[in-house]
């Protein structure tokens, strides 16, 4: 199998380690097949789900289950992500041992903020003693009691019940403290303020295990976003002021921030179909990651192409060694081809997954995935999705 990559680039697959699957249990949304279908289009070679599927990923049980799926089914390698506690709302601990030994690639508490921070420091007991990363995630259900977006200038203008940023920071103070008693890994998902980025640049100086990642949309949207009240702009961590995602820039320039993640959190589009306030956060990012990002982190000339490599490919391999952000002899072959001076718009109606919602719907990108390649198969090639 031939292609002519002739004036692209030809880069270690894309890895995106934040993406809802929302298989078991929320297909409307999403599964495994779509999901990776849409990863694929989008240059993608690796994703990890998040464990807040129905029922949550929290036994070995539906570990193995959707790596058994995904490996027969799936366009992309899928990694696991296991919940650190048990159910939705978990008191207790989950098996972390028994998911880990199924290869779970990481612990979170994605789904829903731990408020006992003992319960927290006793999860990342757990996962350092078999040598795995906690990655603090539910943030959002303790910003989301007070409002619906950031809070600042554009929500007070628009009369919006806001959400203040230092209850990122807070939590994230909370869990870097824990990443230094413990010495264990935490990974902070969605990183968003310009506080939060601050305590772990200075956690790093320490010598702290700690890294973290910032979504395509925290980089590229501000607030004003919100203006418009497309319930698109709904999304935990809210869209926040300029101030914030210039400093989310700079810390990914300086390796505060370790990589670039999508957050594809897909909803069936008639649950985004609602009023402003009532509508489910997120939507869908695995077929605009790339575009959007080399249209405005790499064409404004901001970031290089190595850089964005970097973010997106190489730190994320390394961070949870995972096989691939290389290209070397005897790995196999994951590779994500580049055509960066492609001009096209966004139009979710062609996507893969089923949630069609993205705020980033008719935007004029420069830059797209033109190939992917999974284990040495062509996976998209030219925008068509293939089975491998
Ligand atoms: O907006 C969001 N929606 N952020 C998240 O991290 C979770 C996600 C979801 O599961 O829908
Ligand atoms: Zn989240
Ligand atoms: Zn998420």
């Amino acid at each position: 199998e031939t292609y002519d990559a002739s004036g692209k680039v030809v880069a270690p697959g894309f890895i995106d380690l934040h993406t809802h699957l929302r298989e078991p249990g929320l297909e409307a949304k999403e599964d495994i097949v779509s999901g990776t279908m849409a990863a694929a289009h989008g240059g993608i070679t690796r994703i990890a789900c998040m464990p807040n599927t129905n029922p949550v990923i929290d036994t070995s049980i539906v570990v193995s289950g959707i790596k058994k799926r995904a490996a027969e089914e799936g366009y992309v390698h899928v990694e696991v992500i296991g919940a650190i506690t048990k159910g939705e709302k978990g008191k207790e601990l989950s098996e972390m041992g028994d998911m880990a030994m199924r290869g779970a690639m990481a612990f979170s508490d994605d789904g829903h903020f731990v408020e006992d921070p003992l319960m927290m420091l006793k999860a990342a007991r757990y996962v350092n003693s078999f040598d795995k990363a906690l990655i603090v995630h539910a943030i959002e259900e303790h910003m989301n009691h007070s409002g619906y977006m950031h809070e600042g200038a554009v929500s007070a203008r628009l009369g919006v019940p806001g959400i203040p940023s230092i209850a990122e920071d807070m939590a994230v103070a909370r869990d870097a403290i824990i990443a230094e008693y413990t010495g264990t890994h935490v990974h902070i998902a969605h990183i968003a303020s310009k506080g939060a980025v601050d305590i772990v640049r200075q956690a790093k100086k320490r010598g702290v295990p700690i890294t973290c990642e910032v979504t395509v949309h925290h980089l590229t949207l501000t607030d004003e976003a919100c203006a418009s009240f497309s319930t698109a702009t709904r999304v935990s961590p809210p869209l926040r002021s300029r101030d914030h995602v210039e400093a989310l820039r700079d810390a990914l320039k300086d390796g505060t921030i370790d990589a670039i993640v999508t957050d594809h959190a897909p909803h069936a589009p008639e649950e985004k179909d609602v009023e402003f306030r009532n509508a489910p956060n997120g939507f869908c990012g695995l077929e605009t990651s790339v575009g959007v990002i080399l249209t405005e982190l790499y064409h404004t000339g901001l970031f290089t192409i190595n850089e964005i490599v970097d973010k997106m490919s190489c730190r994320p391999a390394e961070l949870f060694h995972l096989d691939g952000g290389t290209l070397r002899e005897g790995s196999s072959a994951n590779i994500t081809i580049l055509d960066l001076d492609k001009d096209w718009v966004v139009d979710s109606s062609k996507f893969y997954t089923r949630g069609k919602v993205t705020p980033f719907n008719g935007k004029h990108c420069k830059g797209q995935a033109a190939a992917t390649m999974v284990d040495g198969v062509f996976v998209m090639k030219d925008g068509v999705v293939c089975k491998k």
